[in-house]
């Protein structure tokens, strides 16, 4: 028997996706674990963690997993394997089921990969008894080289699309590199595009930017400073594969009090002169893009108002 932990207490009616950890779709042990560590998504994985001998095994898993945990408070997705693998729809009608959020799509293509999946949705949700659209689409919009050349296609998004994350390693292996990280562990160039072109798609399509891993589960300090560069950046939330990592996550991606109290000072001082399209406060000029980024501030924080 399971617990029925809850991973957050926010019971909230949009997604919060700060903290996304993968749980290898084999490991129960794990997944028991990862309940309990404050994630605000767990992704039971079913592709790269999971050996191919074991793929059968944990498509029943997760499955079982799912319904056990239908009640809880932490959003469940499933990273199910490639399209080009032959093995996505055993792995849709195994966990395309009451208590799933969403799917994690590997080595997508571009728009019409999750125009694929959200088909088989459409008759899978049908079948089960779920009411349409529930489950959501996230994609690992960078794995592979053609992927590249279709980033805008996620624009407009399809209304199951709610975020947008990136991968260096396949996509590395894809093309043969020897590295993807300088001696320093940044990226090098062909990766610092990936991960910026996710971002900006994922802006252009107004849904999350989800960071990629920081692989170095035991270099906490180095992944808070990642973090922090992260969310600079316009991030949201970040990919993480160990427990230890959830609370830095969840800490760098939610706004600081300062944030709240910066944004609500700039959307107060806008509402007060709905005429006025600049404005200045203790001696910093403040125009339109300052009001939009102070809206996403307030709504990250959950402030509604
Ligand atoms: N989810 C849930 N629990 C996890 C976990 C995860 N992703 N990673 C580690 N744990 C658990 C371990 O099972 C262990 O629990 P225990 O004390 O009950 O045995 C505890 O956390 C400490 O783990 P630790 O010994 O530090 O690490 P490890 O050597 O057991 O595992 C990895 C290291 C990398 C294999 C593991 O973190 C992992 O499986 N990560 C996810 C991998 C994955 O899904 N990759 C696919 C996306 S790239
Ligand atoms: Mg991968």
């Amino acid at each position: 028997m399971l617990h029925h932990a809850r991973c957050t207490d926010d019971a909230e009616s949009e997604m919060k996706l700060r903290s996304l950890l993968f749980v290898p779709g084999d490991s129960e042990r794990k997944f028991i674990k990862a309940l309990g560590c404050g994630a605000d998504a767990l992704i039971l994985d079913l592709e790269d963690a999971v050996a191919p001998t074991q793929k059968e095994m944990a498509r029943a898993q997760v499955a079982a997993w799912l319904s056990e945990n239908n009640a809880s408070n932490c959003a469940l997705f499933v990273r199910i394997n490639p399209l080009d693998t032959g093995m996505t729809t055993a792995d849709l009608s195994a966990v395309v089921k009451p208590g799933l959020n969403g799917l994690l799509i590997p080595k997508a293509n571009g728009a019409h990969d999750v125009a694929a999946i959200a088909e088989q949705l459409n008759t899978l949700e049908v079948e089960k008894g779920m009411a349409h659209g529930t489950v959501k689409i996230a994609v690992v919009a960078t794995e592979t080289p053609l992927a590249m050349f279709h980033l805008g296609s996620y624009t407009p998004p399809h209304s199951r699309l709610i975020a947008l994350t990136w991968g260096a390693e396949d996509l590395a292996a894809a093309i043969g590199a020897t590295a993807n990280k300088e001696p320093d562990g940044s990226w090098t160039f062909p990766y610092q595009v990936a991960r910026t072109q996710c971002l900006f798609a994922a802006s252009a399509a107004g849904i999350a930017p989800i960071e990629t891993l920081y692989a170095d589960f035991r270099d906490v300090s180095g992944l808070e400073r990642d973090c922090r560069r992260s969310r600079r950046d316009g991030f949201t939330g970040r990919l993480a594969i160990h427990p230890d990592q959830i609370e830095t996550i969840n800490v760098c991606f939610a706004p600081s009090p300062e944030d709240i109290v910066e944004a609500q000072m700039i959307v107060d001082a806008f509402a007060a002169q709905p005429d006025v399209g600049t404005l200045g406060l203790n001696g910093k000029m403040y125009d339109i893009p300052h009001l939009k980024a102070a809206r996403k501030t307030l709504t990250a924080a959950g402030v509604t108002k």
